[in-house]
């Protein structure tokens, strides 16, 4: 089983708000429309905001910690990464690939730690199903704090832990983790390989800069990989792309 997640900044324009870049999605389907012809058969998609969602949230002062109890400024915020949706499970039903909507705002919850539960039989089911479920970054129940925003990264982890992912893609904006000459860095297989370069903060990063990202990672048991669009071909079809991070110890 695949886990991918398109990265909101690659199916969007960053520059206008609600703008999606409408040839790097038709570019990202066709690679999964070709992967699924190929033989790939058990796929998860998650994606993330880019424009949409991320400047609703900010106007609210809405994060993955900070929470809203009004009800409008989660329904603009979730309503936002529904038409993102849309736009992603249009172009994806256009090249006959079978993928379906799961909201995170109607399935997950945080605890008041903070903590992610997200039920995953419904993803199963659909697997098993024949079909590509489609999940989002979104808004979520969090457990003294309203209702808080949940992130892609956090959704791609939640799934491939529960469903024994055998590899993670994070297709994204950069090439893969970049060493000081902006090389792309082939292997991370512990923390320390990489802090010089990503910096030891973890403070600073709650929001899912690199840093953050790769420990994540690095956490989870299957092997990820963290590349560009021009890539997405490449990892579909079992071979390597970008960075690749897997614990030494896992
Ligand atoms: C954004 O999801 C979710 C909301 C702001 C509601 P992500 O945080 O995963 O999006 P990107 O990929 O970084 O844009």
């Amino acid at each position: 089983m695949i886990v991918l997640k398109l990265g909101g900044s690659v199916i969007t324009d960053k520059e206008r708000p609600e703008t999606l870049d409408g040839e790097a999605l038709e570019r990202a389907a066709d690679a999964v429309a070709a992967a699924l012809d190929g033989g790939v058969d058990d796929l998860v998609i998650v994606h993330g905001g880019g424009s949409f969602g991320h400047h609703n949230a900010s106007e609210h002062g809405v994060t993955t910690t900070e929470g809203t109890r009004d009800a409008g400024a989660a329904l603009e915020i979730h309503g936002a990464m529904k038409a993102l949706n849309q736009f992603v499970l249009r172009r994806l039903l256009e090249r006959d690939v079978e993928a379906v909507p799961v909201h995170p705002f109607s399935a997950a919850h945080r605890d008041a730690a903070g903590d992610l539960e997200l039920p995953t039989g419904q993803v199963a089911t659909l697997l098993g199903e024949g079909f590509v479920p489609v999940l989002h970054g979104d808004m979520v129940a969090h457990a003294g704090s309203g209702a808080t925003v949940v992130s892609g990264d956090e959704l791609v982890a939640a799934l491939a832990r529960d469903l024994e992912a055998d590899r993670i893609g994070l297709c994204s904006t950069v090439p893969g983790v970049l060493d000081d000459d902006d090389a792309v860095i082939d292997r991370i297989a512990a923390y320390e390989d990489v802090a010089g370069v990503l910096g030891e903060s973890a403070a600073t990063d709650v929001t899912g800069g690199m840093a953050a990202k790769v420990r994540a990672l690095l956490a989870l048991e299957a092997e990820a990989s963290v590349f560009g669009l021009a890539e997405l071909d490449a990892f579909l079809r079992g071979e390597s792309a970008g960075t690749t991070i897997e614990s030494s110890e896992s």
